[in-house]
């Protein structure tokens, strides 16, 4: 989901596929405006390159990167929920800790702080919990990009164009996808492990997800929560579809 805009993004500084091409009305003589215009298009195009290079990092992972130790940083995942950020071998890299943390009853993690931390939500932030990311499906950042399997930590995704991905196996001498780096290595401590699949994951509010346990039921997602709900007598919920529906075949998640 999240790769998408990016990709967009990439498309207009390229010029390419929606019509706003650099330069219309600008055909005469050298100007400056033309020379400076360059210049940030440059500027643009290396910016761009880092975030390629960056690009294997999962977007649902906490991001320790520029934080003091003993900061907190969001759970992509859930706005009610964080992280935080220590200096565990005491060589300078910062670790999160391997669960996230809950704020208390009624409050939201904002990053928008200057010091990252959770609090009643202020009515002045009403997107805060609309754009969350499911660590259960491939969030690609930009085409070519390596993302972990969910579950599977000897394989892992090559991202194509318009989201789609090819799937792929690390080799046996390298048997673990470092999500990280987005490379395989024999280092088992490396693995992706921000996906439950028991866990139901929203992405923004007002969505309806089902129930991993229970075909009958799916959750509505709330600010901040679920809302549980139950289909009609005999009907199950159709997740392609997002309704309830009769002669639905499902299998439980888990
Ligand atoms: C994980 O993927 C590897 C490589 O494709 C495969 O051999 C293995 O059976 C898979 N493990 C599970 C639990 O599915």
């Amino acid at each position: 989901m999240g790769g998408v805009p990016r990709q967009r993004e990439i498309r207009e500084i390229w010029g390419v596929g929606n019509g706003r091409d650099g330069g219309v009305g600008n055909k005469g003589a050298f100007s400056w405006h033309q020379a400076f215009t360059n210049a940030m298009f440059l500027v643009a195009t290396f910016l761009l390159m880092i975030l390629l290079v960056r690009g294997s990092l999962q977007v649902c992972a906490p991001d320790c990167t520029g934080v003091d130790p003993g900061f907190s940083v969001k759970d992509p995942t859930d706005c009610t929920k964080y992280y935080i950020c220590l200096d565990t071998s005491g060589d300078g890299k910062l670790v999160a800790s391997s669960e996230s943390l809950s704020c208390p009853d009624g409050q939201f993690f904002l990053d928008e702080h200057t010091i990252p931390r959770c609090t009643p939500l202020p009515e002045f932030l009403p997107n805060t919990c609309k754009s969350m990311c499911n660590p259960c499906v491939p969030n690609c950042p930009a085409v070519g990009a390596l993302e972990p399997h969910p579950i599977n930590c000897s394989r892992y995704y090559v991202c194509l164009e318009d989201n789609h991905v090819i799937e792929e196996s690390c080799p046996p001498h390298k048997g673990h996808f470092d999500y990280k780096f987005g490379e395989c290595t024999a280092d088992n401590t490396v693995c992706y492990n921000y996906c439950d699949p028991c866990v139901p994951h929203c992405t923004t509010v007002d969505q309806r997800v089902e129930d991993p346990y229970d075909c009958t039921k799916f959750h509505l997602c709330i600010m901040g929560g679920l809302a549980n709900f139950k289909c009609p007598h005999h009907q199950v919920y159709n997740r392609y579809a997002g309704l309830c529906e009769e002669n639905v075949y499902c299998l439980p998640t888990c």
